[in-house]
């Protein structure tokens, strides 16, 4: 059971790293003992920490309600948002914080996320809609939306990505978020660029490097399943091309 004071406040030890690639030869943790109300966050308590202990922590958030995807980070080993994950929900007072994995270290728990935008920018994430641009705008009927609003609340956080097996060991991987962004586009009625574009990703570095190890889908602080989204385009590439063989079309 954690200590706990009159206010019902429970202590922590937060055990964070740290690295400077300017000043640094290795990593290292810095642990901090602290204690917290219940309802607070693991982003509370970072902030909290860099404003009483050590102003010199780099951590990157912004919007605090888990929708701009900035602050996703190792907590006990999992990925996830620090914003939404309150203290009480881990297991028992260690905090272990880490920055994400599969991206360079720029500071502490802030990773370079290069390799992240360079492939989403890859599925040309925006919609590619032919025909006369409308008057106002691109209608879609409500259902339609509904089948999109899953993979549309993808944020971007990069848990999934940071959590794939894949791509630490090849950078040049897709990974899960760019092939949920290009999923929700191809699924999309209003975008004409049809099953051919999947030869695209048709590779070795797109939809055939996932071993379909699921670590993406327990990572997702959104519910989405970015396993279903591979297997879908797989299937669809698959369909496209035996049709293509046999002048189906
Ligand atoms: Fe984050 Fe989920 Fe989108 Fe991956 S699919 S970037 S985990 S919201
Ligand atoms: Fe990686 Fe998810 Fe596939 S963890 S291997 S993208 S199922």
């Amino acid at each position: 059971m954690s200590p706990q004071n009159a206010n019902t406040d429970i202590q922590y030890t937060f055990k964070i790293f740290r690295f400077d690639p300017d000043v640094d030869t290795a990593p290292h943790y810095d642990t901090f003992v602290k204690s917290y109300p219940s309802g607070r966050t693991v982003l509370d308590a970072l902030l909290n920490i860099h404003e009483t202990e050590d102003d010199s922590i780099a951590v990157r958030y912004s919007c605090r309600s888990a929708v701009c995807g900035s602050c996703g980070m190792l907590v006990n080993g999992a990925p996830l948002l620090a914003c939404r994950t309150q203290l009480t929900s881990l297991m028992g007072d260690q905090v272990l914080i880490e920055p994400l994995p599969n991206m360079a270290i720029i500071k502490d728990l802030v990773v370079d996320m290069k390799s992240f935008w360079e492939a989403y920018r890859r599925v040309e994430p925006w919609l590619h809609a032919n025909g006369d641009r409308p008057e106002n705008e691109r209608l879609q009927s409500p259902s339609a939306v509904t089948s999109l609003d899953p993979y549309v609340n993808c944020i971007l956080c990069a848990c999934c990505y940071g959590s794939c097996p894949v791509v630490r060991f090849d950078e040049q991987y897709l990974g899960p978020a760019a092939i949920v962004k290009l999923f929700r586009f191809m699924q999309d009625s209003r975008d004409q660029r049809g099953p051919q574009f999947l030869e695209r990703v048709n590779n070795a570095q797109g939809l055939w490097a996932c071993h379909t190890i699921f670590r993406c889908v327990d990572a997702c602080p959104k519910d989405i399943r970015p396993t279903d989204t591979i297997e879908t385009l797989r299937r669809k590439l698959m369909v496209y091309k035996i049709k293509k063989m046999f002048h189906l079309h």
